[in-house]
């Protein structure tokens, strides 16, 4: 036999069989195999008996040192595989590589907008308030004076769920609720998500109103006046012109939209503005007594005012955005620049 050449085999067996390893189990596997008690570098020994006495002294150094180099390879290999699975597996750590950068995120301009109309309203005394995105029909339409075939109903195309479940198209119904559930005084503000079915560069299915509403004895309409342009001049800035338009809405009487001068054209006309110099930012009105008797509220004792804003509109008219649409694509190079 030669031995140098089985040595070398061996050698080149075990490197390759190292390389593959990977769990402990492989190395023990690897060194029964080799260095065992019936393993190969054994077996040679045993063969030692062939071979003339004056050459077994040479050949048993050959194997022993053999031997040492195969069991200082694979406990080497095994401890370096070893440092591996403690670095979380696979590849070795590069410790030069510049660290993984994670962008910041930032608020959605929804939610800015969202988050400065409710800040104005807290620092004017209203208290948050909510209610359920699935409605009934009584909430969203009847209390508010809404009955079935009235036509203000096909002003709000809804999602019906069934005859008398609605998704709410308006945070109004929320005054219902509060009214039912506290006497005066009261200043609440309702923010959430309605639905309607529409969509163009205007309209979403979903988007995002804000409703408030001030009960106690003695309210006017200078006060609805009064709260209004406080709020839209913090919005949209100091000295911002604000004029209130008659209007219409069921649950309110006398009823207001609410209008600020165009902040393109700064009044002049353009095509924004539909050549009005003035864009609507919300509705607004005295609270008609019909729903205060159903909430058992003496009309004569109360009186208070309501308005609804629009999220999605008031971001538009903030950024300068014009198509509604662009909110919710979740497109980064448009959500960015916010
Ligand atoms: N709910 C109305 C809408 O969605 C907005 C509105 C108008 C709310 C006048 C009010 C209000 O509270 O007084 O169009």
């Amino acid at each position: 036999m030669d031995w140098e050449k089985k040595l070398g085999e061996l050698e080149s067996q075990v490197s390759e069989l190292l390389a593959q390893a990977q769990k402990a189990e492989d190395f023990f596997r690897i060194k029964q195999q080799f260095l065992g008690k019936q393993g190969e570098i054994a077996g040679l020994l045993r063969g030692i008996r062939e071979i003339s006495p004056e050459l077994r002294p040479i050949f048993g150094q050959r194997i022993n040192q053999a031997k040492q180099l195969l069991e200082d390879r694979i406990a080497e290999a095994s401890r370096q595989a070893e440092s591996r699975q403690a670095w979380g597996g696979g590849e070795t750590q590069d410790l030069t590589l510049p660290g993984v950068w994670n962008p910041p995120g930032r608020i959605h301009p929804i939610s800015q907008a969202l988050d400065e109309i409710c800040e104005i309203l807290e620092d004017l005394g209203f208290q948050i308030a909510d209610g359920p995105e699935i409605e009934t029909d009584f909430y969203n339409f009847e209390a508010l004076n809404i009955p079935k075939g009235h036509p203000a109903r096909e002003m709000q195309d809804s999602f019906y769920i069934d005859d008398e479940i609605v998704l709410r198209t308006q945070t109004s119904p929320v005054q219902i609720r509060v009214m039912e559930k506290q006497k005066p005084p009261l200043r609440i503000y309702a923010p959430g998500r309605v639905y309607r079915r529409d969509m163009d560069v205007s309209h979403t299915p979903m988007f995002h109103q804000v409703e408030g509403l001030w009960v106690d004895g003695g309210i006017t309409f200078s006060d609805l006046k009064g709260v209004l342009m406080l709020f839209a001049e913090r919005l949209f800035g100091e000295g911002t012109p604000v004029r209130f338009r008659p209007s219409f809405f069921p649950f309110t009487e006398p009823s207001a939209e609410v209008d600020i001068g165009c902040r393109i054209c700064r009044g002049e006309g353009c095509r924004v503005c539909g050549n009005s110099g003035w864009l609507e930012i919300l509705g607004a009105g005295m609270v008609h007594p019909g729903l205060f008797r159903r909430v058992g509220y003496d009309p004569a004792e109360y009186t208070g005012f309501a308005f609804g804003l629009g999220v999605e509109r008031i971001a538009m008219l903030k950024f300068g955005i014009n198509d509604i649409r662009l909110f919710f694509e979740n497109d980064l190079h448009f959500l960015k620049q916010f």
